[in-house]
């Protein structure tokens, strides 16, 4: 089934929602767009997305705004903390308010049951920019700039090195609609989402758990990683544990000669990733900031036409 709540609404919630076909038509206008190939360049005119942040954010917040407004549509910026949000008006009135006055609202929070009530109560499109246990918008982005360097996924290993989180846990969906093998490298404590290990590999999907980097990394087409500290973790002593499964020149080694480095990004230099590796030939990840951009042009175009 499409990501749709009630009233057909087409929400982008999470990427285990949807069919691989829409996902893949997505992914397409992203491309369609960044070539400067869309049929209509400003389909979104006089629309307006309102954003809501419980968490800070510099990519998602400028590539959602400049990305809104190249479709000739503009934004509602809204810091959670200076709304009634935070002084306790629910989610679910804040939905029903919000619907009166916008096409669409996009919100990085962390609870997803906070942006499901969202969905639930909304009239207009609702978007995940990310929550404590997912970042779909990401991993299409990612997707993307796979795409662009080396072609499809599609039979592709990916390996993903650290903590097991919100956004390994949209890679194990992604896994599912595009085909390639995941595995992931996390000390015992943090390995990712089961009910998305279970739900990739209920589709047939290999996902690979072990706590070896280097195993992981073996041959690997593309290496991921992430902040061993993700925005609302309150274990933050977790440094020692995670040190073993740093992205460095060794680690790359053992890669495909041609492997890609991703990283969502901000990267914490040197913890989770070296120097060498975020600034060298193999690293992808200012063309992976760039393509959110590109792919939520995608992403709104289908919630809104
Ligand atoms: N990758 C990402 O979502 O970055 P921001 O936290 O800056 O939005
Ligand atoms: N896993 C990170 C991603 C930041 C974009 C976090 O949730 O903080």
């Amino acid at each position: 089934m499409t990501c749709s709540s009630t009233g057909g609404v087409r929400h982008f919630l999470d990427l285990d929602r949807f069919d691989s076909a829409t996902l893949r038509h997505i992914l397409d206008l992203g491309h369609a767009y960044k070539q400067g190939k869309a049929t209509n360049a400003a389909p979104l005119g006089g629309k307006i997305l309102a954003m809501i942040f419980e968490k800070p954010s510099t990519r998602t917040r400028v590539s959602f705004e400049v990305g809104m407004k190249q479709l000739g549509g503009d934004v509602v910026m809204m810091a959670a903390g200076d709304t009634q949000l935070g002084r306790g008006e629910t989610i679910a009135d804040t939905a029903r308010v919000l619907s009166r006055f916008v096409d669409a609202v996009m919100i990085r929070t962390n609870k997803p049951e906070k942006l499901e009530e969202l969905a639930r109560n909304a009239s207009v499109p609702v978007i995940n920019g990310l929550t404590d246990d997912s970042h779909p918008c990401q991993v299409m982005a990612d997707v993307m700039t796979f795409e662009e360097h080396r072609g499809p996924l599609t039979g592709k290993v990916v390996a993903w090195v650290g903590d097991g989180n919100n956004v390994a846990a949209s890679w194990i969906h992604a896994s599912a609609h595009f085909g390639c093998e995941i595995r992931l490298a996390c000390p015992d404590s943090l390995m990712p989402s089961q009910k998305a290990v279970d739900w990739a590999r209920a589709r047939g999907c290999t996902i690979n758990l072990m706590t070896d980097p280097q195993q992981a990394a073996a041959g690997a087409h593309l290496v991921v990683t992430d902040t061993w500290v993700s925005m609302g973790c309150t274990d933050t002593n977790r440094h020692q544990l995670l040190e073993p499964y740093q992205v460095n020149r060794a680690l790359m080694t053992r890669a495909a000669p041609d492997a890609l480095f991703m990283h969502c990004l901000p990267a914490h230099r040197n913890e989770e990733v070296t120097d060498e590796v975020m600034d060298g030939l193999q690293s992808v990840v200012w063309d992976e900031a760039e393509n959110r951009m590109h792919v939520q042009k995608g992403i709104l175009t289908w919630c809104l036409t």
